[in-house]
């Protein structure tokens, strides 16, 4: 009942050309694609090019980050209501590179979760815990409380189109990936944490991505298990052929 999502993460990489002959190049590679949902996250200043490109294609594309508000002096910020206008249906929400680089909070991530879903754009909570916190046996107390403040005062009866990513920030962009044991084991705590902020229900119907070092030769192992309902991809998605290697792996 989850369908698979696959979804790049492009961070501060193409320019609005380089990401249009991106998507030239990789349609015809998952033109047999039926098994999971796609979506690309350009940088901010491609967004307009390539949602225009992407128009009647399968590939949805959305937002690596925005501003909670809908207008105001905000110098530098992107507002949701224009990334809606501009035809964007998703958007990343607390990616750890902002939690670390540009001091988003769990707080922060609550109220972009708010404004996304207020504008209809379908949002990909990121969490995912430290090195040091994994080693420390705190794993599962992190990914708890990540889950639920990200969740406080979600009302139920609009959070069906919440995504949560788990990226371990052990495992992003460092070519370490976590076992599908591991991975497995983080969902499962995800999923618990969601049946108590919001409903079993959605609990049970809430997909949860896998991030972090997400190859083709991993993705089938790392993105197809009980828990786990597709892959948020960084640098393996920069190409046209292995973002697809990715996506025509995890069939079936
Ligand atoms: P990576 O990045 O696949 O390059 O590890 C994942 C991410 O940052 O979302």
């Amino acid at each position: 009942m989850r369908k698979l999502l696959i979804a790049g993460n492009w961070k501060m990489y193409k320019t609005p050309h380089e990401s249009t002959s991106f998507l030239t190049k990789f349609l015809p590679l998952v033109k047999d694609n039926t098994h999971a949902e796609i979506l690309l996250c350009p940088a901010m200043t491609c967004l307009p090019a390539l949602i225009d490109a992407a128009r009647s294609t399968s590939v949805a594309i959305g937002a690596q980050n925005m501003h909670w508000k809908d207008e105001g002096a905000y110098t530098g910020e992107t507002s949701p209501a224009v990334i809606a206008n501009l035809g964007a249906t998703h958007v990343l929400i607390g990616h750890s590179e902002r939690r670390q680089y540009f001091n988003e909070t769990d707080t922060t991530v609550n109220l972009k979760l708010k404004a996304a879903l207020a504008h209809s754009l379908i949002p990909i909570v990121c969490i995912g815990e430290h090195l040091e916190e994994r080693e420390s046996g705190l794993t599962n107390s992190v990914l708890e409380l990540q889950t639920s403040l990200a969740l406080e005062g979600i009302d139920p009866a609009i959070a069906a189109p919440i995504v949560f990513a788990y990226e371990p920030v052990w495992a992003i962009g460092t070519g370490r990936t976590a076992t599908p044991e591991i991975a497995q084991e983080a969902h499962l705590i995800i999923r618990k944490q969601i049946a108590k902020s919001l409903t079993p229900e959605l609990a049970a119907s809430i997909r949860i991505l896998y991030g972090g070092s997400v190859k083709p030769d991993n993705a089938k192992a790392l993105c197809c298990l009980e828990d786990i309902d597709g892959a948020l991809v960084g640098g393996a998605s920069l190409d046209p052929q292995s973002f697809a290697d990715i996506i025509n792996h995890t069939k079936g």
